[in-house]
């Protein structure tokens, strides 16, 4: 708003929506920084950009997250067209994706296909600091290989993410949750014991009970959790080819040297994985420590109705990313202040000035001028909210003598520019100075 205060008692109709956070201008940068290092990172190892849709069809999650989840049960952003469509918004990025892999024939393009993405995803939980009802997630996902090394490359992957970043504080912690043979052994042990606290259960953990007892080990329900504490863990049910496939991504990471705790705990809430699950925790942004979770999904894409191919995938929340990186301090680059500013005074000056700028920048350089019919006085104090390092006052002198002066505003040192074919020339002796 060009000229007019800012009004700090507005009355605005309405304010943001419960759960979702706005990047404002002084901020995005850090969003603009961990989000180019991340694809250049995912890029380097041959990974493709890959955007979906915001919203799919409602039975997409169903089938793919699970019916059980806390997801699919509580979670979703789910409502029905005009047409009598049910549709959600993703809660995650890896339905979506397989999806639109499984859908366009990517695999065509040869095996192991390699996507990432940057998206928003929503979730109707209980928002808290970390916990949001939009928020972003970068993930990575790879079809088309059941090899041990796949599940280790991809966590050596997102390590070396973390270190890139100067990212200290993360433990990384795996399991492996077996496969569909294994799972049917650990699940009746989980009935047997689950069954004994049918009091005490929450409602949908008792409906979890036998449709899937696996998903009562991730209620938030405190006295479900408690419950959960001394229930059976999955590694003791693997078969021997799901403990040789897990011995192998063990020995993979211990020879590419990444440290790791194998906690027998971790499930993760959502019901697509297979084998080999990780996420990297951090104990500096309070309960909602979780910056990065992953896994195998070997069963997901025959599941949408694809041939059985094999897949592995993670996604990091951005929001714990960036709050994370705060908490530890790490700096990150700040954008470039305007460069010069030129101040127009007078039509011609005016003309002039809006000139030089566009040339300025199609040099590469940020340059900016007036376009709210300023004062000389107030063009200057916009230059100095902007940081603009170098200042040209252009009037009815500058344009008849083709001669300005341009000011080092930090210093307030001035050097000589002419305004005509020899601008360049001269702009730059002082402003690269
Ligand atoms: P997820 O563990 O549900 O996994 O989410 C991944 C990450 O997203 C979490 O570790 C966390 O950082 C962030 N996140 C989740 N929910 C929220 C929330 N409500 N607010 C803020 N951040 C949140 C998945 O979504 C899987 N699709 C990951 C994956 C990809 N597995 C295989 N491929």
């Amino acid at each position: 708003m060009c000229g007019i205060a800012v009004c700090i008692d507005m009355n605005l109709i309405t304010k943001r929506v419960k759960g979702t956070q706005d990047v404002l201008p002084s901020q995005s940068y850090k969003w603009q920084f961990v989000e180019k290092l991340l694809s250049d990172e995912a890029k380097l190892c041959g990974y493709k950009e890959i955007r979906t849709p915001v919203f799919e069809h409602t039975e997409l999650f169903n089938r793919s997250v699970g019916e059980t989840t806390d997801v699919v049960q509580k979670e979703m952003y789910t409502f029905n067209t005009k047409g009598g469509t049910s549709i959600t918004l993703r809660p995650e990025g890896t339905a979506g994706a397989a999806r639109a892999m499984l859908e366009n024939a990517v695999y065509n393009d040869g095996l192991p296909i390699k996507v990432y993405y940057n998206t928003s995803c929503y979730r109707y939980e209980k928002p808290q600091a970390g916990r949001y009802r939009e928020f972003h997630q970068f993930g990575m996902e790879l079809y088309g290989t059941q090899s041990p090394s796949a599940d280790a490359d991809l966590i050596c992957t997102v390590d070396s993410m973390f270190k890139r970043m100067r990212i200290t504080d993360l433990r990384l912690e795996i399991n492996s949750i077996g496969c569909p043979t294994c799972r049917a052994k650990f699940q009746q042990a989980l009935k047997d014991y689950f069954s004994q606290y049918k009091d005490k259960l929450c409602e949908t953990c008792l409906s979890r009970l036998d449709r899937n007892p696996m998903r009562i080990l991730d209620c938030k329900s405190p006295v479900c959790k408690q419950i959960a504490e001394d229930a059976p863990t999955v590694l003791d049910y693997l078969c021997d080819e799901c403990s040789l496939h897990f011995n192998k991504v063990r020995e993979l990471l211990d020879c590419m040297g990444v440290k790791y705790t194998v906690n027998p705990k971790i499930v993760r809430g959502l019901d697509y994985y297979t084998k080999t699950v990780f996420e990297f925790v951090s104990d500096s942004i309070g309960a909602q420590g979780t910056v990065c979770g992953g896994g195998r999904y070997d069963g997901l894409v025959e599941e949408l109705g694809g041939q059985a191919m094999p897949a592995l995938g993670f996604a990091l929340g951005m929001e714990r990313l960036l709050s994370l990186m705060e908490a530890l301090n790490i700096e990150l680059p700040e954008p470039e202040n305007c460069g010069v500013y030129f101040i127009g005074l007078g039509e011609p000056g005016q003309k002039e000035a809006f000139r030089l700028t566009r040339e300025v920048r199609n040099s590469g350089i940020y340059a900016d001028c007036d376009i709210c019919s300023r004062s000389l006085k107030a063009q200057m104090k916009y230059a100095d909210k902007i940081g603009a390092r170098f200042t040209v006052v252009i009037g009815d002198d500058e344009v008849n003598t083709k001669k300005a002066v341009m000011k080092n505003m930090q210093t307030g040192e001035k050097f000589d520019i002419c305004l005509d074919e020899r601008f360049f020339e001269t702009f730059t002796v002082g402003f690269l100075k």
